[in-house]
């Protein structure tokens, strides 16, 4: 397995460009398929989940042609089968992307049953229930769901809660069904706004993206176009957490602002500066942080995915603080790891959904790459190293070549 072992420890300065959203990416890379022309997608971020989901659109027939690593071709009139299904997109959550899209363009899909990170129980039954709402018929049988139409019919759906997932695949499944389809309580996150876009800018009629109310009124066919994937948040807010722990000045380039409002707002609580621009968003710390309150919430509100960052600083923060997961009931497992570096954490909570970090034993110091382990603590292997593995590898890449004097690293890669 390629691996990465990096040692550092200093305060950041520089600047960093920000890649594609992955989830964005996902969504859009099986909207593609939807048509029979050829649609090109930049600005793809290059990790594994990205190239699980292509292999798998290629296999079913669609060509697939990766320009580079972050631009792509594809054209789905070559799609000669609707079963979707191998040992690698077993693991990965977007597979069930491909329902909505097979079932919208062809009204047929089987494909795997979703994997993704052990986070919680990650039911899909607000996707399976919007597809028999229009309609489908969908069964679970061998590992595969197994979904099949003989047309789709514009309906209203209420989701009953938000679910970022559901609202998408509703959303492309709609997008080719006859009628018009109104999706109540619809996930308001930027990449549910992009995938809209991206459908759109294919012939799609969807109004009200990034509201709660989504309203799509089918098309008999979607056409090419030309797309370019919206930044990562995450990856950008990642090192902003980054920056703030390590204390230094970071301009994080490449960026929407607005996306990343939530987790400004809960930096500037921890005591540090964070400067808005059009396109980058910059963060200067002194790597001594307040403490504060945070609980995950659906888009505008704090993204779970940033959780275990957060929980990161505020564990290296002067006071007590607490931390409210609400998306996922199985997202502190990386709790250990933190504990075993020192922090003084307590889980609590009627679902053991609330942590507490209690004011930092003073002899908690933590160094740059205990902090990057933190956020990926599966791949932690010491005090003073950690393994990312391949997949990773355009994440860390940035941290290695032209930002290692920004993130003050030394590496020593061994493959
Ligand atoms: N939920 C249901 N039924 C469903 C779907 C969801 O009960 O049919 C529940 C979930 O169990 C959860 C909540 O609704 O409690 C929200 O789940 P959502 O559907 O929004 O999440 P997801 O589509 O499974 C995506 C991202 C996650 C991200 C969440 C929340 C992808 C591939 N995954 O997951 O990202 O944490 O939205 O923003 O887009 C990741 O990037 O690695 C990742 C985990």
């Amino acid at each position: 397995m390629e691996q990465y072992v990096i040692k550092g420890g200093n305060p950041l300065n520089g600047e960093v460009e920000i890649g594609g959203a992955k989830n964005a990416a996902l969504a859009i890379l099986a909207a593609a398929i939807m048509t029979d022309e050829t649609v090109t997608i930049e600005n793809l971020p290059n990790v594994r989940d990205i190239n699980v989901l292509l292999q798998a659109i290629a296999e079913i027939g669609a060509m697939v042609d990766r320009i580079d690593a972050h631009t792509v071709k594809i054209n789905g009139s070559f799609i000669k089968d609707v079963t979707v299904d191998n040992e690698f997109i077993r693991r990965i959550r977007a597979s069930y992307y491909l329902i909505g899209a097979l079932l919208g363009k062809y009204k047929k899909a089987e494909v795997a049953l979703p994997g993704g990170c052990d986070i919680g129980s990650r039911p899909i039954d607000l996707h399976i229930k919007g597809f028999r709402a229009m309609g489908a018929e969908v069964d679970i049988a061998h590992g595969l769901v197994i979904a099949e139409a003989e047309k789709l019919n514009g309906t209203h759906i209420y989701l009953d809660k938000v679910s970022v997932g559901a609202t998408i695949n509703i959303m492309m499944a709609a997008s080719m069904a006859e009628g018009k389809t109104v999706i109540e309580n619809a996930a308001k996150e930027p990449h549910v706004v992009d995938v809209a876009n991206f459908l759109n800018s294919m012939g799609a009629n969807i109004r009200g993206a990034g509201t709660d109310v989504i309203r799509i009124v089918g098309v008999e066919k979607l056409h090419k176009t030309e797309y370019s994937v919206i930044p990562d948040q995450i990856e950008a807010g990642t090192f902003m957490f980054a920056a703030a722990a390590a204390g230094g000045d970071v301009l994080v380039k490449d960026v929407i602002p607005k996306h990343l409002e939530a987790t400004t707002a809960k930096l500037v609580e921890a005591g540090c500066k964070v400067e808005e621009f059009d396109d980058a968003v910059r963060i200067i710390s002194d790597g001594k942080l307040h403490h504060t309150q945070v609980t995950t919430l659906p888009y505008p509100g704090f993204p779970t995915d940033m959780q275990p960052q957060m929980a990161v600083i505020l564990g290296i923060a002067e006071g007590t603080s607490t931390v409210t997961e609400s998306i996922f009931e199985n997202r502190f497992k990386y709790l250990d790891e933190l504990a075993r570096m020192g922090a003084n954490v307590k889980v609590e909570g009627k679902d053991n959904n609330l942590l507490e970090l209690i004011a930092a034993d003073p002899a908690f110091n933590m160094t740059l790459e205990q902090l990057e382990a933190c956020m990926d603590p599966a791949r932690y292997t010491g005090r003073s190293e950690i393994q990312v593995t391949a997949f990773l590898k355009d994440v860390v890449q940035p941290i290695l070549d032209a930002n290692k004097e920004l993130l003050g690293v030394k590496a020593d890669i061994s493959v």
